[in-house]
């Protein structure tokens, strides 16, 4: 069943009903203010970090679900409603939303009345604007009341959430005809307030939240909406909130249109006052003004759609499949975009205050997000290498406010330090720009230790290649990619961290995937040694990665799939002997990418494995059999019910390493089959199973064992946005990014006769048409540029601004 349908010409998803499985949101913002904003118009804002600047309220386990956003109620004489039908849940006469690239519609109509809410956050400044448009369709006139409401956090979420004894007494707020300045803590040591303004003067206002809802009252059923209106209510403590109340008369097919702003402003520590305990509004004026007329909204819209058209512009593929066309050339950038802004911190299941930015996270993050601003994703690498321990180890996370590691959970994680390479080296094939390697970079930010990013690969490298275990296999630590296989914790007592507490970096335990990283990033570290003149450096690691290939080959290989790791013990994971968990999926995608046993056969071998042991019929699942029971020098990997998370779900951010391991083989077919079973526009149909966005990817769909198998949770932050995107452009549709220039090598179904994609790379534009007129999956025959044949299939770097033609052919 579906719950809307996709837009392609406008780039957006039409939500056309409000009781969507659950809520379905958009991410406004693409800079440092952020809004996550549900088809009903729940949702939040930040500034930069969703944990320490948080704007506005959320309740995340709350019931109703989703019920503080930035919602509108219309009092029409006995009718109260909200256009996005939350929170009062009035049924509507019609009922859309458009979620756009960066911005959202909900339109809802009552009783001959529709009103429109558009809601954006504009380019460049750090304000949420939401315009509404009130019509009267009807034949007589109406006079309504419009009351728009939010509740604001007082900045850090966390404390907000939870110490109440203080912070029951510290809420501050300041009042001008058409704004309310939510001042909390800035008597103290913040600098920075926040402004709910109207571009016109409301008839009446609350600021107390006990005022507006009454002391019993809900968001469903506000005690000023259902009564008398607004109360001119000021907040002294509590819970400040910002509410307006707008009395409007329609004639017949007139319209209303008034727009409103949350911004956050920040003033120099020796502009903070106006005067004693009056804030400086002087900013705070000066952004009300810039958007004070209807039409500054349309140029703010303008600005976003070019602003979108120029970074989609660097990948835009042709293929004849409308599924897959609005995947790649649409949703999966965007989501892409939007995983490399908040990494895993905020979404509707991550609640902004567990976690900052992860570092394996982020620097995956990179591989689908390099090509559209190369110049962010520099400086993300360098942020995240500043949090780099000397030893070559790793912060595991990082507060995206302070750029500081995260002492909570420390380091330890073992894969940590080659995502560096792999994040760095995707930025150099993009962009060839060699200078990166010299920029001098703290370690464990502290200034005082700055040495060359080069420096910093060096030692992710060296980390790796000293930390062995018995079978010459790396060490695991806390935990490698799969942050629930926990070797050396051994956690008894519950809320004890399953990653931190224990032992934790033991000398035994082995994984068999961080060997296969090495050879895939220890392989591209030799190849940026070689490229930069160090010849020696470059055949020392390629010897290295050598002896890990043959580890991996020997203590690795299980006899029908690679092995998962060796736990404290010495004892196999992930072996046919296992009594559970016999095979796991990391191994095989990551082993065979990285090329272990394509010669030999093993990587073929490991592949049939996935294919009897792990499909089913939405994706992969992690492992199987699942564990039916907790094991307790394994960790929290068995404690999730058979099914889900790392419990043989299906972890949507592997199943990408077996299409391009598939491809790896020249498996065309079974590529693109993989692929298209976890790809939202591809499973849109069954979203009543599905249950979260089908334009994004979600980070795990529960598994077969799983009682609600198909079932996805935990949408849009996953490493699955970056991992399918490189699987769809890099490995099936075959342009791959070199340090010498764009390779054109697909690997794509042999019923496909011929593709397009436009690429822009390094300041040119390759029109690239792949021709395959015998039906064959992969290998290129010929290749002509502007009409010429090159040698070979990598299409050397243009001058900028340069457009070429070429046309590619597959067959013998
Ligand atoms: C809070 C604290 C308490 C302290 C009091 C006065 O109630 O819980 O420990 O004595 O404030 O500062
Ligand atoms: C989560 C984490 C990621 C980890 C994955 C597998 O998505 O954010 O870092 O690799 O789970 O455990």
């Amino acid at each position: 069943m579906k719950f809307g349908f996709f837009d392609d010409a406008r780039k957006e998803y039409v939500i056309t009903t409000p009781c969507t499985p659950l809520p379905w949101i958009n991410y406004l913002g693409s800079e440092n203010f952020f809004t996550l904003l549900s088809n009903t118009a729940g949702g939040y804002s930040f500034y930069r970090d969703a944990r320490l600047r948080r704007l506005t309220r959320y309740r995340y386990n709350n019931a109703p679900l989703d019920s503080e956003g930035f919602h509108l109620y219309i009092r029409d004489n006995d009718t109260v409603w909200n256009p996005g039908w939350q929170p009062v849940q009035t049924s509507l006469d019609r009922y859309e939303c458009r979620h756009g690239l960066g911005y959202s519609v909900i339109e809802g109509q009552k009783n001959n009345l529709t009103v429109r809410q558009e809601l954006t956050v504009p380019l460049g400044d750090n304000c949420l604007l939401m315009r509404v448009t009130l019509r009267n369709e009807g034949g007589t006139a109406k006079t309504v009341s419009l009351f728009p409401y939010l509740e604001f956090c007082l900045w850090d979420a966390q404390d907000d959430a939870s110490n109440f004894q203080r912070n029951y007494s510290t809420g501050e707020v300041e009042i001008e005809p058409c704004a309310v300045y939510h001042k909390t803590e800035y008597r103290e040591r913040r600098d920075h307030y926040a402004v709910f303004w109207s571009n016109r003067r409301p008839d009446a206002y609350d600021t107390s939240r006990e005022a507006f809802l009454g002391v019993y009252g809900s968001p469903a059923k506000p005690a000023a909406v259902f009564g008398e209106g607004c109360t001119g209510s000021v907040a002294h403590g509590w819970q400040p909130i910002a509410a307006m109340e707008f009395v409007l008369s329609l004639q017949p097919g007139e319209t209303e249109c008034l727009i409103f702003g949350l911004g956050y402003i920040e003033n120099p520590q020796t502009e903070k006052w106006e005067s004693p305990s009056v804030i400086n509004k002087r900013p705070a004026h000066a952004m009300i003004a810039r958007y004070q007329d209807r039409f500054a909204f349309d140029t703010v819209l303008a600005s976003l759609h070019d602003y979108w058209r120029g970074l989609l512009g660097g990948y835009q593929a042709a293929t004849g499949n409308e599924k897959l066309d609005r995947m790649v050339n649409i949703w999966n950038q965007y989501q892409c975009m939007v995983t490399f802004n908040m990494s895993r911190s905020a979404s509707y299941f991550e609640s902004g205050m567990g976690r900052g930015m992860g570092f394996r996270d982020s620097c995956q993050d990179l591989l689908g997000f390099v090509h559209m601003i190369p110049q962010r994703a520099r400086e993300r690498i360098l942020d995240i290498a500043a949090t780099q321990f000397p030893d070559g180890s790793a912060y595991h996370q990082y507060q995206p406010l302070t750029k500081k590691g995260n002492l909570d959970i420390g380091s330890g994680f073992n894969d940590d330090p080659l995502w560096l390479i792999a994040g760095t080296d995707a930025y150099l094939r993009e962009t060839g720009d060699w200078s990166i390697l010299d920029e001098a970079c703290a370690f464990d930010n502290d200034l005082s230790l700055s040495q060359p990013l080069l420096e910093h690969l060096r030692r992710s490298f060296r980390y790796t290649a000293t930390h062995l275990g018995p079978h010459k296999l790396p060490l695991i630590g806390r935990a490698d990619w799969n942050d629930c296989l926990n070797l050396n914790c051994f956690s008894e007592h519950p809320g004890e961290s399953f990653q931190i507490s224990g032992p934790s970096e033991g000398p035994v335990a082995e994984s068999v995937f961080i060997a296969g990283m090495f050879v895939k990033y220890g392989r591209a570290w030799a190849d940026i040694c070689r490229h930069i003149g160090l010849a020696d450096e470059s055949a020392d690691a390629e010897q290295a990665v050598a002896e890990m290939e043959a580890a991996v080959l020997d203590a690795g290989w299980d006899g029908s799939w690679f092995r998962r790791a060796y736990d404290a013990f010495g004892n196999v994971v992930g072996g046919a002997a296992c009594e559970e968990g016999k095979i796991f999926i990391e191994p095989q995608g990551m082993c065979v990418m990285a090329g272990i046993g394509k010669v030999s056969g093993q990587a073929a071998q490991a592949l049939k494995s996935v294919e009897e042991w792990l499909d089913s019929k939405y994706g992969i699942v992690l492992l199987q059999p699942a564990y039916t029971r907790y094991h307790l020098e394994l960790g929290e990997i068995s404690s999730y019910p058979p099914g889900y998370k790392e419990n043989a779900g299906i972890f949507c951010h592997n199943n990408p390493w077996i299409v391009c391991a598939e491809a790896e083989l020249g498996h065309g077919d079974r590529a693109f089959q993989v692929y298209r079973r976890t790809c939202p526009a591809f499973i849109e149909d069954i979203s009543e199973i599905h249950r979260t966005e089908p334009y994004v990817y979600s980070q795990m769909i529960a598994g077969k064992d799983a009682p609600t198998f198909g079932e996805g949770k935990n949408s849009w932050l996953t490493g699955t946005a970056a991992w399918t995107f490189l699987s769809i452009s890099q490995a099936i549709l075959g342009v791959k990014p070199t340090l010498d220039g764009l390779q054109i090598d697909p690997c794509i179904p042999s019923s496909v006769r011929e593709f397009s994609v436009s690429r822009r790379y390094r300041g040119a534009l390759y029109k690239i048409t792949v021709h395959n007129p015998a039906g064959v999956c992969s290998g290129v025959r010929s290749v002509l540029m502007d009409g010429a044949e090159i040698v070979g299939n990598v299409l050397p770097v243009q001058p900028d601004g340069k457009t070429v033609n070429v046309e590619v052919f597959l067959g013998d």
